[in-house]
């Protein structure tokens, strides 16, 4: 069970905050050594973990029709992820078990069966070889060895779909998960995007609170509140809350009549690559795929907000809020990232230091080197 703030509670500590002109602070300060954003040897122990584990692979949204299928690389490794005729999602490894052609490129649909590009043996929703053309040429081979192959586990929970392709290190990583997306979410986009960054300086953007003045000086920071966040940790996952400056409003209504939608961000962070988002008319799932130690590939599903929170709002709103989080705020995070990827090689520090406002990012680190510690 998660131990999230009520929005109630969360709205009260942000107005504690703004009136002492206070932020939630954690109780040490972290030096992560530069080495591990460059490091060959750091980059692959990070991948293991990241295949021993339950990682969000997309939003069950994402999914939604019995045949509906994507694939696409996760932790270096190109899968096929699809819904069975049984509602349930299943996993493979995106190869064909005859030479090896991936079933599918990097794409999504829906199909009935999965027909390989090169020969065409032909697979069903559960993996099951059905049929190989010219099956007398190939005596001795037994159908029931050659469907696809499975990853360890799949898990869809709370709206979002979790994969572990490798044993995994530790069990029940799950179990603080919160409701994360609710059935009537729709993905109204999916993209991908591509950065010389490594994948801990992207996620270490959306942690923290402490840049709105300075970095998003043009874009958030006329509608956001600078370095006043609550930053709560579960397992090994964390939410940060940023307050943005309307939030005063709700001083004038009664404690029990107050909404707090559209008056904060919400940034969930799914250890170790996940970060989902909700803003003031949509919400956002981001992977962040890592390709080598200095090249990041993002996966993006935007996704309409939860019915009746907040005001009803047009999909040409929706859509103009997500074009500002993007084209905005969005890159001049990814910018910062480039940037430190950049003055790394200069050998100017040989640590990042993080703060105590920045907790939320120590606690991340703490709990991945923890994991890398058990592989
Ligand atoms: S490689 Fe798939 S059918 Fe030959
Ligand atoms: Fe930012």
């Amino acid at each position: 069970m998660t131990t999230l703030l009520s929005d109630n509670d969360v709205i009260d500590r942000i107005f504690q905050h703004i009136d002492n002109k206070t932020t939630d602070l954690g109780e040490t300060v972290w030096k992560e050594p530069v080495e591990n954003y460059m490091s060959q040897e750091r980059f692959e122990k990070e991948i293991e973990l990241l295949r021993r584990m339950p990682v969000p692979y997309c939003p069950s949204a994402a999914l939604l029709d019995k045949g509906s299928y994507i694939a696409r690389k996760s932790a270096g490794r190109p899968l096929l992820v699809v819904r069975g005729e049984d509602g349930v999602v299943r996993a493979f490894k995106n190869a064909c078990r005859h030479r090896g052609m991936k079933l599918k490129g990097d794409e999504s649909g829906c199909t009935k069966a999965f027909v390989c590009p090169y020969h065409a043996w032909t697979y069903g929703l559960d993996g099951a070889l059905k049929h190989i053309p010219g099956n007398e040429a190939f005596p001795g081979i037994n159908k029931e060895d050659h469907g696809l192959v499975p990853v360890h586990s799949v898990v869809e929970k709370n709206g979002v779909v979790f994969v572990t392709q490798d044993e995994p290190i530790s069990e029940g990583c799950l179990e603080s998960i919160p409701d994360l997306f609710s059935p009537e979410q729709k993905v109204f986009e999916q993209s991908t995007m591509s950065d010389s960054a490594n994948w801990k300086l992207l996620g270490e953007t959306s942690m923290e609170g402490y840049h709105i003045k300075s970095l998003h000086n043009k874009s958030f920071y006329p509608y956001g509140v600078d370095n006043i966040n609550v930053i709560e940790t579960f397992g090994r996952n964390s939410r940060v809350t940023f307050p943005f400056r309307r939030i005063e409003k709700l001083r004038e209504i009664p404690r029990e009549e107050r909404r707090i939608d559209g008056m904060v961000t919400y940034v969930i962070q799914l250890f170790p690559n996940c970060h989902i988002t909700t803003l003031s008319s949509h919400s956002i799932l981001i992977i962040l795929e890592p390709v080598s130690p200095n090249e990041t590939e993002w996966v993006v599903y935007r996704l309409t907000n939860k019915l009746g929170n907040g005001p009803a709002r047009s999909e040409a709103d929706t859509k103009k809020d997500a074009d500002f989080v993007k084209n905005a705020g969005l890159d001049e995070d990814r910018y910062a990232a480039q940037s430190i990827q950049d003055s790394l090689e200069t050998g100017a520090n040989e640590f990042l230091t993080f703060g105590q406002c920045e907790s939320a990012i120590v606690h991340f680190h703490k709990h991945l080197d923890d994991q890398i510690a058990c592989l």
